[in-house]
């Protein structure tokens, strides 16, 4: 009889700038909640290779890793049911990944999204030359992701809708690899892509009504300073109904941010009191001010704290690290002997 084992979840996470609403409500919370569950074991781990792609500011590059770890542990994975890693710290997936390339057709990634959606914008632009300003790791990178995904013996992977073709991608590498090599020993999984986290992000607007994303700068910082992010708040366009009269909650973008934040039974309180009247939009978004200071304060200074230089960050990426390189070097080892490097 096989082991029954549980199934593996996998996602990694993109350093990028600090974290908004639109990251935690569409992301990071329906992956905790995922990872709570109990039903898979779970692996989240910092795509920071990933982020060499587009970040050529060492500190940057360094700080956006630290702040996407620091965000996650804030907002409450616990590191003790799930592995936590930063991919640079298991070098195998680099040694894997030239494997997976040689596999890989080239056609392939020439349909990929992310270098079809980079030669689009260099066509809108009237460049002549499609890949200008195009680098190898851009055009590469569904390979790097199979393999994140592959060495690990992940079944699923919740990612945004934008990232299924990748995970489609790790799937047929997985196949080619078992077709060829299959009857040495050793089989990848084939992985699915899981969505379900994508859904809320669709819905939730940002400050002028489109889609909360840092791209727009219509985006509310998770982590800002109480005043700050009143300012922010302040400045969302509103109607110029009267005070005294009825408003529709639904067609304020500052009462659909909020009632992503406030508790339900004082979503709904707060809607009675739009419809009845008697309710101004600066109280309306005072009210959303508080409801983000309660939800996320507490959250912004454990991130503080994990911010600081030489706080247990550090330690438990490495110790997350240390184990999923055990993992690594378990696949690493028979694929090796399998495609005929080693003995
Ligand atoms: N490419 C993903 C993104 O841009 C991040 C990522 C890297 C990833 N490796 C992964 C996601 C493996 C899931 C599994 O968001």
């Amino acid at each position: 009889m096989p082991d029954e084992r549980r199934a593996i979840s996998l996602t990694g996470i993109k350093p990028t700038g600090d974290p908004h609403l639109g990251n935690y409500i569409g992301a990071i919370a329906p992956a905790l909640e995922l990872a709570a569950d109990g039903a898979h074991e779970s692996l989240y781990f910092i795509a920071d290779y990933h982020g060499l792609i587009s970040t050529r500011d060492p500190d940057e590059l360094r700080r956006s890793s630290r702040s996407v770890a620091a965000t996650w542990l804030a907002a409450g994975l616990d590191p003790t049911r799930t592995l936590f890693y930063r991919q640079s710290d298991v070098p195998e997936i680099m040694e894997l990944t030239w494997v997976f390339t040689c596999l890989t057709a080239k056609g392939l990634m020439n349909r990929a999204h992310a270098y079809k959606a980079a030669r689009d914008r260099n066509a809108e632009a009237g460049q002549t030359d499609l890949d200008a300003g195009i680098n190898t790791g851009l055009y590469m990178y569904p390979v790097l992701m199979a393999v994140d995904i592959l060495i690990m013996n992940a079944d699923v992977v919740p990612v945004g809708r934008d990232q299924i073709q990748h995970v489609e991608y790790a799937a047929d590498l997985a196949g080619t690899y078992n077709h060829l090599y299959g009857d040495r020993g050793f089989t990848f999984p084939l992985p699915k892509p899981v969505t379900s986290a994508d859904s809320t992000s669709a819905v939730l607007p940002g400050t002028d009504g489109r889609k909360m994303s840092k791209s727009y700068g219509n985006d509310l910082p998770l982590f800002a300073s109480t005043a700050a992010l009143k300012k922010i708040v302040r400045r969302i366009p509103t109607d110029s109904v009267p005070v005294e009269d009825p408003k529709d909650p639904d067609s304020s973008v500052v009462f659909q941010i909020y009632s992503h934040v406030a508790p339900a039974d004082e979503v709904a309180a707060t809607a009675e009191r739009l419809r009845a009247g008697g309710m101004g939009w600066g109280t309306m978004k005072d009210l959303l001010h508080e409801a983000m200071e309660t939800r996320f304060r507490p959250m912004a200074d454990r991130y503080d704290a994990l911010m600081e230089p030489g706080s247990e960050l550090d330690t438990i990426l490495d110790e997350g690290g240390a184990r999923a390189r055990e993992r690594a070097v378990d696949v690493l080892t028979q694929v090796r002997r399998a495609v005929g490097i080693s003995r």
